[in-house]
């Protein structure tokens, strides 16, 4: 029986001929493909301004430098998110803290984030987890209350809108990934989205050597170099064509699922609320065992996740002398990501729908 993946990308021959196109100019670092690439994505999102990263952590960073913040600092973190999201604030030298997140979405918890306020904290950083949105306009209206900068970590919600405004376009940065499993890839890749020319400006001299343009050799800045490459950008363009039928997909995916666990006792599976557009990233189920599940579903050739680790418990957090989160916790000890892949075949979708009820009976 063929092996079904967690996730996998939609490449084929229509990133192979991007690619051999850019090969075929010459113009490997970034260029104009890496600007078509990046009015693709203004277009999808609706932002005005877009800069290209090497990957969504550096988009992280590149936001971090830009709005500030560094050491002496300290930026609220979700608990339940990938370790780049507080890495990227430790790599600043700010310092992270964590609030609990919301059972139901997974995302930041909006009344724990009011409980951190205070004392040195200069930012927010909103996850949108696993397709999911946190309140946009609910922590906005807290952190313009504040004066706190919200950098949006949009890395796994391209195509999430709520009330019709795509994720990462409420703060004054979101940021975005195209890692291999994410809803449209670049291999690797990131971009920040802004909503003014003077943070467009600031932003792209920290990710190019502290100039305005390539090819001088003065310059008004200390930069780093976390450029993209027009090679990445063939991929994404040839992606981005496709980001309709890949959303068509996850949908189907998402229905399918859906439908299969409705009613079946001792399997939630997580749905968006009614004012989000999902892009169903990974499609998750609440257990009472995931590692158990995650066993016996790979026993029977089929891929899945653990929730993400909770950020206060990590092994490289443990500096911090973080308290647990209970909800972030309690998601961890519950949740699995199933395959979600949006080209899964009907039959592999019932086939992991069975061995999910066959382990839970
Ligand atoms: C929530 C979140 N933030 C940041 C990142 C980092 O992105 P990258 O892997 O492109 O550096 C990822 C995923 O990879 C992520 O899932």
């Amino acid at each position: 029986m063929n092996y079904i993946p967690q996730i996998e990308p939609w490449i084929d021959q229509e990133e192979l001929k991007e690619l051999s196109e850019v090969i075929a100019s010459t113009f490997i670092t970034e260029n104009r493909k890496t600007d078509e690439f990046l009015e693709g994505i203004k277009a999808l999102t609706g932002a005005p301004y877009a800069i290209a990263t090497s990957n969504g952590t550096l988009a992280l960073v590149a936001a971090l430098i830009a709005s500030d913040i560094g050491p002496g600092d300290k930026v609220i973190v979700p608990d339940l998110t990938f370790i780049a999201s507080s890495n990227a604030v430790r790599l600043v030298g700010a310092t992270p803290i964590f609030c609990d997140v919301d059972r139901q979405t997974g995302c930041m918890d909006i009344e724990s984030v009011e409980r951190l306020i205070g004392q040195g904290v200069q930012g927010i950083m909103p996850v949108h987890l696993y397709g999911q949105i946190v309140d946009m306009d609910q922590l906005m209206a807290l952190a313009d209350a504040r004066g706190l900068v919200v950098i949006e970590d949009a890395a796994e919600a391209l195509g999430v809108t709520m009330n019709g405004r795509h994720a990462g376009t409420f703060g004054r940065f979101g940021t975005f990934s195209f890692f291999a499993n994410k809803t449209i890839t670049c291999g690797e890749g990131g971009v920040v989205l802004c909503n003014t020319e003077a943070d467009y400006k600031l932003l792209y001299r920290i990710k190019n050597h502290g100039r305005d343009r390539k090819g001088v050799f003065v310059h008004d800045g200390v930069g780093y170099n976390f450029c993209f490459t027009d090679l990445q950008a063939a991929v994404g363009v040839a992606q981005l064509r496709k980001f309709g039928t890949i959303m068509q997909g996850k949908r189907r995916v998402f229905e399918q699922y859906r439908k299969a666990f409705q009613g079946v006792n001792g399997v939630t599976f997580m749905e968006p609320p009614a004012n989000v557009s999902s892009n169903y990233w990974f499609m998750n189920v609440l257990v009472d065992d995931p590692a158990g599940l995650n066993a016996h579903l790979e026993k029977n050739g089929i891929g899945s996740r653990r929730f993400f680790y909770p950020l206060y418990a990590q092994p490289c957090n443990q500096d911090l002398q973080e308290p647990e989160q209970p909800n972030s916790q309690w998601l961890y000890e519950h949740g699995l990501s199933l395959p979600s892949g949006a080209r899964l075949p009907e039959a592999d979708i019932a086939r992991v729908c069975d061995i999910v009820m066959e382990f839970v009976r």
